[in-house]
């Protein structure tokens, strides 16, 4: 329907994923600073092995939550030693999706953000998934949506934002993200 190519993620990538240069062009900190604040509930939606998951948990502070998804139960496994490892472990919540589904019971609007990076590309039924994210959200909720320009033609990037915007997001901004066709979307 719009390109979307359905290939996993190889588990061995998530170890280039969190290569510590990748700080130097894919800043989480710098990326998720204007929309993460203390005390929030935050998605990590294809987390991998938290390349973003960790930064966002010390965003979020003591107070807050991080729910860190994924459909493979090994990167989750990689992502829970890494959270222990850096005293992070009580902020993150990991939650083992189905490629179909998040099937995140319970959590219905009680969550202030998503981030969603180079992962729609891989889901089944993005029109689905994007309506999940909206009954997750609160009301005003924010999804920063990032695709990598080089498995995601302009061309199919908006056909993506097309189905955000079905399932009920307003598009807000384009932030620049090294080599991503980005949107900043508001639950509508
Ligand atoms: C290319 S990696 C990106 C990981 C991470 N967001 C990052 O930028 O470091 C995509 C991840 O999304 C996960 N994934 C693929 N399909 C998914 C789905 N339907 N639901 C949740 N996670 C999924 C893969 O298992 C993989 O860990």
């Amino acid at each position: 329907m719009s390109g979307h190519k359905n290939d996993t993620c190889p588990f061995w990538v998530g170890y280039l994923l969190i290569n510590p240069m990748r700080n130097l062009y894919q800043n989480p900190k710098r990326i998720l600073e204007p929309y993460i604040r203390e005390e929030m509930t935050v998605l990590d939606y294809g987390c991998a092995m938290g390349f973003f998951s960790l930064p966002m948990a010390r965003m979020v502070g003591p107070g807050g939550k991080v729910i860190a998804v994924d459909i493979q139960e090994k990167m989750l496994r990689t992502l829970v030693k890494r959270a222990k490892k850096a005293g992070l472990a009580n902020r993150i919540e990991t939650h083992l999706a189905v490629p179909g589904t998040i099937g995140l019971e319970g959590y219905q609007e009680k969550i202030d953000f998503i981030l969603a990076l180079a992962v729609v590309h891989e889901v089944p039924d993005p029109v689905h998934t994007f309506t999940e994210f909206h009954s997750l959200l609160k009301a005003r909720g924010k999804l920063l949506l990032a695709e990598p320009k080089g498995h995601v033609t302009r061309e199919n990037f908006e056909a993506t934002l097309a189905m955000a915007e079905k399932s009920g997001f307003t598009l807000e901004s384009q932030p620049k993200i090294f080599r991503s066709r980005t949107a900043l979307m508001r639950k509508s």
